[in-house]
């Protein structure tokens, strides 16, 4: 489902930090991203989820070339198609639990509201619609945020260190609801961690050294 092909990225005055990258994924799998802070896994997340654009090379998502889409059609490509899940939460602290997931939905002509109603009690938090995410818990707010990236029914779920932020207990529950998620939904999940215990639980693991995947 994700094919990358040769792609280059440098920012401005820095060195190269995707060097001829390539990588595939197939529909349902899970992959663990690792490497030193600072080697370019968050730069690759970025580009697959059409956030950034590569200097040299090829990124297709089922079978579509990103190159080929104008920022209206990447955008639009971009929520239906994939959902994010950062470190920190990124939660809007003025709307309630079922509003925030809702917000991905807006552009749709339908109502995900009984979607939205399903997944919040998927990931037991069928009692909190309506608590603001400051009233949340540190792994009830990335329950809500795995929720809000999943409400458009996307093929691939980018998850940067979804993790980072929780202790241990917290990161392994997480990675469990992520893990049955992406059997539930056949999703790929392609999560970028720290921590090789949490890598282990993947499919598959690949290494990110001197900008490329070994
Ligand atoms: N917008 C930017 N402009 C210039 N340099 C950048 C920018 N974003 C990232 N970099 C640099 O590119 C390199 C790769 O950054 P990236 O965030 O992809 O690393 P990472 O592997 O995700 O690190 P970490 O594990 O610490 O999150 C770093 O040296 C970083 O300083
Ligand atoms: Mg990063």
């Amino acid at each position: 489902m994700l094919i990358i092909n040769q792609i280059e990225k440098r920012y401005q005055g820095n060195t190269a930090v995707l060097t001829g990258l390539n990588f595939k994924v197939e529909q349902g799998e899970c992959v663990a991203v690792v490497g030193e802070s600072g080697c370019g896994k968050s730069t690759l997340l970025n580009i697959i989820g059409t956030l950034d654009q590569p200097d040299a090379g090829r990124v297709l998502i089922d079978g579509v070339d990103l190159a080929a889409l104008n920022e209206k059609e990447l955008a639009a490509f971009r929520n239906e198609r994939i959902g994010f899940v950062f470190q920190l939460h990124h939660l809007l602290p003025q709307c309630s639990v079922l509003e925030n997931v809702l917000v991905p939905s807006l552009l749709r002509p339908d109502s995900a509201e009984t979607r939205a109603m399903q997944l919040l009690n998927r990931v037991g938090l069928s009692h909190r619609l309506d608590h603001r995410p400051g009233q949340l818990s540190g792994g009830e707010r990335q329950r809500v945020a795995v929720v809000r990236a999943l409400i458009n029914e996307p093929s691939l779920l980018l998850a940067d260190e979804p993790t980072g932020a929780l202790n241990e207990r917290g990161a392994d529950e997480l990675m469990e609801l992520l893990l049955d998620l992406n059997r539930e939904e056949n999703l790929a999940l392609i999560m970028v961690t720290h921590s090789m215990r949490l890598a282990g639980r993947l499919d598959r693991v690949v290494e990110m050294i001197d900008g490329k995947l070994k």
